[in-house]
């Protein structure tokens, strides 16, 4: 969807992934948005207002308060509402925890907030902060309050952060960001076109998510990059809408989403155990990147280095979700994911045929705003009646709705 002639402020706080902020603004002029930039204080020691507002060709604003003091124009000190109305989409990245918390309590000290307040719009926020600011339970709550208010919460990142330690709380990157953004403009949800509450009300829903750890000794595994977001992220809208949710997780360091039953598991082999104990689910949606092999004899005693070479023998894992299809009953649709790298479409095809699925959603790693550790995704919604849904690059709550709309 294009951004041409949509009105957008772009909030800056003091991150130092202030310095992406140029290139979104750059980015978001190019695709024809018109783009009205508000820092925080702090974001000015990052990067500065001149620097922003000329790549967007407005100021841009930083003060509530009118520069001689209150009265010196009283037209300014009503701005923020008047910008809070103009504006179609409120994006602020990089979004910090104070700003977050800021957000959360419904604070306005600053121009920024103000209008956040103000505004009538969709909101978006990109966090970005150290690994442990953003896992910290503070954080969390306040995402869930943002959430719970209406406010898009992008995933951050993980890597390298700038602290040196290496985590979560990057801000995604600005190709990423404006490539959600018509999609989520175009499908931000109004105060009465989401989904009722109630529209999963006496459903059984079980969601598997993030990776699994296969143990090589005490202290080894075999594991991948899944985060979890996507399955935490489909559990979060399936309890939103009224459902029995069972969330089976593997070892991912994300908060459990309000009114969920979560079941934490580490290998395949306890996914298998936990997915029978609710195989009567009336919806199984299997987002877990589950390990295909494990090693066939794990040591019980840590390995200890000797010679160049170590060879470890794999044995194959149970797919779980295969198993729950040979058993689908009457009535219940399971749902399975593909990321593919190549031949997306034939691949994901044959996992929906294999392993007896009503839907495959087929997602691509390698693409810009799609996969592991990204807080977006593009996916396309491949159904055994032969329905074909492309869902555009979006923020992954975003993605989750457009999935239990078309499987629910
Ligand atoms: N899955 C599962 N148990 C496994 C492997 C996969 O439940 N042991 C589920 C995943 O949660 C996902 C789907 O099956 O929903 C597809 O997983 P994937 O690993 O991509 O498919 P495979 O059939 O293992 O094919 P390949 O690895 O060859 O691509």
């Amino acid at each position: 969807m294009s951004l041409s002639g949509k009105h957008l402020v772009l909030g800056v706080t003091g991150s130092i992934a202030a310095y992406k902020a140029a290139d979104l603004i750059r980015q978001l002029v190019k695709t024809g948005a018109e783009v009205q930039p508000i820092l925080t204080p702090a974001a000015t020691r990052f990067i500065a207002p001149l620097t922003l507002g000329t790549l967007a060709r407005r100021e841009a604003l930083v003060g509530l308060w009118p520069e001689a003091g209150p009265g010196a124009d009283a037209a300014l000190w009503t701005q923020h509402v008047e910008l809070g109305l103009w504006a179609d989409g409120l994006v602020i990245a990089p979004c910090t925890a104070q700003t977050l918390a800021k957000l959360a309590g419904g604070h306005c000290d600053s121009m920024l907030t103000a209008v956040a307040l103000s505004a009538r719009c969709p909101v978006l926020v990109a966090p970005a902060m150290d690994h442990d600011m953003w896992h910290h339970p503070a954080t969390q709550r306040n995402v869930r309050t943002l959430e719970a208010d209406g406010i898009t919460v992008l995933s951050p990142a993980s890597g390298e952060l700038a602290s040196g330690l290496v985590g979560d709380g990057r801000m995604p990157e600005p190709d990423a960001i404006v490539g959600a953004l018509g999609p989520w403009l175009a499908n931000a949800p109004g105060e009465t076109d989401r989904p009722s509450e109630a529209s999963l009300a006496g459903t059984r829903v079980l969601v598997t998510a993030g990776p699994t750890r296969e143990a090589i000794d005490p202290v080894r595994f075999l594991s991948n990059g899944s985060t979890g977001t996507m399955g935490f992220e489909i559990a979060r809208e399936a309890a939103r809408r009224g459902a029995e949710v069972t969330l089976l997780a593997g070892p991912v360091s994300l908060p459990t989403p309000p009114g969920v039953n979560r079941v934490d598991i580490t290998s395949a082999d306890d996914l298998l155990q936990a997915a029978l104990a609710h195989a009567d689910a009336d919806l199984v949606i299997a987002a877990a990147a589950v390990s295909d092999y494990a090693p066939a004899d794990a040591s019980d005693r840590k390995l200890k280095k000797d010679g160049d070479d170590l060879t470890l023998t794999l044995r194959r894992t149970p797919d779980v979700l295969a198993t729950l299809g040979q058993q689908k009953r009457e009535g219940q649709t399971l749902v399975g994911f593909a990321l593919e790298t190549h031949d997306g479409e034939a691949n994901a095809r044959g996992k929906l045929e294999r392993k007896n699925l009503d839907w495959v959603v087929l997602n691509v790693q390698g693409e810009a705003g799609s996969g592991f550790g990204t807080g977006t995704n593009r996916v396309t919604l491949i159904g055994r009646d032969g329905q074909r849904i492309d869902v555009a690059t979006a923020p992954k709550p975003e993605i989750a709705r457009a999935i239990l709309d078309a499987v629910a």
